[in-house]
């Protein structure tokens, strides 16, 4: 597991001790991932404080390992904008390592975190596999590259490998704390300290938000797919989506409290609507979501309440 100390890595880690895994290896160099967040599994995790960029180490943590489910990467479509570097350093230059590294070390399978960003701004919904790819940003170019690097592992070197295109992941341990935060753990600090979020544009633009429970279930089924799956890309989404002012205004009816949103111009790089078709994943991976928004936000508000720092 690379990135198993972030928000949907020890989500992926707990969920594979749940379904019967005996232990996980773990990678992350903590860079926005935090050690806390293992704190529930850290008996049954063996935690390497590796950087993907680094192939020895990488390579030597992979020893024994059967499945690797790469998490690790520099999120963020802004940050990727502010910050090309690291973000096309971390998210190419790694995860080229962890695949090099996963064929050397004799592993069967490799599980990827690829982004609904590569469809980009196209009109069209919902999302479909077969359509064009038009990335935006940095980021949503260095994701579909990782991509193309899985498919051509499979096909050049017989590394099983599967993409998963998320899309907007959100849950209990999203950390909150950045200006690149995903925007619903932006919104629930913000319900929570009875503050006005910002909401870049109109607030009418749309995602397809996804419980971070479905993205782990979601995981387990692309790792135990028969190999035809291998060299190919999967939605993760819900087949919904979900305005942001629809998102801020179900937080304000839970906690019954009324605070207009402030208004900012639009972000660059933004994608205007997502939405993900789902009929591919469900027949291929046997795969089907089974949290509703409200349940997902309210279990993720929840969390927040009782963690908040
Ligand atoms: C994108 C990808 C997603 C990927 C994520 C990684 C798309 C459709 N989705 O998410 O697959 O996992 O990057 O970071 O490309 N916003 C506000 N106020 C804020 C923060 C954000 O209004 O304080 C708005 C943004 O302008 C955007 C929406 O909320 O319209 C979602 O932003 P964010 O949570 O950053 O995710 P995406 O960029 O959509």
């Amino acid at each position: 597991m690379t990135g198993g100390a972030g928000f949907i890595g020890s989500a992926i880690v707990r969920g594979l001790l749940a379904s019967g895994a005996n232990r996980v290896a773990v990678v992350d160099n903590l860079l926005s991932g935090h050690e806390r967040n293992l704190d529930e599994v850290r008996g049954a995790v063996d935690f390497h404080r590796v950087d993907i960029r680094d192939y020895e180490a990488l390579r030597t943590a992979m020893t024994g390992v059967e499945t690797i489910f790469h998490e690790a990467a520099i999120p963020s479509v802004p940050r990727s904008i502010h910050e090309p570097v690291p973000s096309h350093d971390v998210n190419i230059n790694g995860t080229f390592n962890v695949l090099r590294a996963a064929k050397d070390a004799g592993v069967r399978r490799v599980v990827y975190a690829a982004s609904s960003s590569a469809y980009g701004d196209t009109p069209v919904l919902p999302k479909i596999e077969t359509m064009q790819t038009n990335p935006r940003s940095p980021y949503a170019a260095q994701k579909l590259m990782g991509e193309y690097y899985m498919s051509v592992w499979a096909s050049c070197f017989g590394l099983e490998t599967v993409s998963l295109r998320y899309f907007n992941v959100f849950g209990p341990r999203q950390d909150p704390s950045s200006a690149y935060s995903g925007v619903l753990s932006l919104f629930m600090k913000a319900v929570l300290e009875r503050t006005s979020p910002t909401i870049f544009g109109d607030g009418e633009q749309s995602r397809d938000f996804t419980y971070v429970e479905d993205v782990v279930s979601l995981n387990l089924k692309a790792a135990q797919a028969p190999a035809s799956v291998s060299g190919k890309f999967y939605n993760g989404g819900n087949g919904w989506r979900i305005t942001l002012n629809q998102a801020w205004e179900l937080l304000q009816k839970i906690e019954g409290v009324q605070i207009p949103a402030t208004y900012g111009p639009p972000r660059a790089g933004d994608v205007r609507d997502s939405q993900a078709d789902t009929t591919l994943t469900a027949a291929a991976l046997g795969y089907s979501p089974k949290f509703s928004f409200e349940h997902g936000m309210r279990s993720t508000l929840d969390w927040y309440r009782t963690n908040a720092d």
